[in-house]
């Protein structure tokens, strides 16, 4: 599989993203929860240096819970603060607010000392494409969505969100590429979706996520469709075409037909929570 992202647009993105990241004090990255590490950008760990970092395991919803607990300790483990989100729900909101002034606390006392009073923490969203920010800022900022900025003495240009007296959030996110120069990461963003259906190979991908099933949540398929589980992945394939009724005119099983189907209700969550990548022990 080859992949091509436009050289320009993604050094534009990222001379934007060194330029406002000076502006604030916290990054909040989102991942998803079924690829945390694949759905990173390495990058912004040299980006974000200096600054308080919080991780969302967004999309927790659609991922194993075990693996989300998992990957919670993982990252906690390296000194990122860590919440696990589905963006399009209000809870958990309530405990980001918490943790934001948690990961922020030595600049509240800085300023604190230095008598200054009353000044919010300045924060940025930043992920890969399709993570979910655009999602996350709607929930997060809810109603509560005064816009701030353009004013004398503010950052020209910048629009702040002004969540409450003691956060303010940039309202336009900071776009990550992923990196797929590992075969296995390009694997798992299109699995998820992230890159482009139209420039992949649907069936190869239904096979790789077949062997995966089996691998690691074995009796999910079985459960699905009603299929031996014990034959090869490409057997497997066959047997949810005959299932679901992927048939061609001929009679023959329709594959392309099968594998987008098993891709889609993966993606929707419908074959269950599951995860793609896991945390090493
Ligand atoms: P972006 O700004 O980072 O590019 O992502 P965006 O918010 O546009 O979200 C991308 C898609 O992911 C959206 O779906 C959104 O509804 C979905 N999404 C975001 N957060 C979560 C989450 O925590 N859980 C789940 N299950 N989905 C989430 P879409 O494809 O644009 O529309 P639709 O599929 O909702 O119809």
């Amino acid at each position: 599989m080859h992949f091509q992202w436009y050289p320009g647009h993604m050094t534009k993105a990222k001379r934007q993203m060194q330029e406002d990241i000076k502006l604030i004090d916290l990054v909040i990255e989102l991942v998803d929860s079924r690829i945390p590490l694949s759905s990173r950008n390495p990058d912004i760990d040299e980006l974000g240096k200096n600054k308080a970092r919080l991780i969302l395991l967004n999309k927790a919803d659609l991922a194993d819970e075990k693996q989300n607990e998992a990957w919670s300790e993982y990252f906690k483990a390296k000194g990122f603060y860590v919440v696990k989100i589905d963006a399009r729900r209000n809870n958990g909101m309530k405990t980001i607010q918490n943790v934001i002034l948690e990961a922020c606390k030595e600049k509240i006392e800085r300023d604190r000392k230095r008598g200054i009073k009353n000044r919010p923490v300045r924060a940025m969203v930043v992920g890969i494409p399709n993570v979910g920010k655009s999602t996350f800022i709607n929930t997060f900022a809810g109603k509560a969505c005064a816009k701030t900025g353009n004013k004398p003495g503010v950052t020209k240009g910048k629009q702040w969100i002004r969540l409450n007296k003691n956060v303010e959030l940039l309202d336009t996110p900071g776009i990550l590429w992923p990196k797929f120069e590992d075969q296995l990461v390009g694997l798992r963003l299109a699995l998820i979706g992230s890159i482009k259906d139209e420039i992949l190979n649907i069936d190869e991908l239904s096979i790789e996520l077949i062997k995966i099933l089996k691998e690691h949540y074995s009796g999910m398929l079985q459960e699905r469709y009603e299929v031996d589980e014990s034959q090869d992945a490409v057997k497997i394939l066959e047997a949810v075409a005959i299932r679901r009724n992927c048939i061609q005119k001929g009679g023959e099983p329709d594959y392309s037909k099968a594998a987008a189907l098993i891709i889609d209700e993966f993606r929707s969550g419908r074959i269950g929570k599951i995860t793609l990548e896991f945390p090493e022990a």
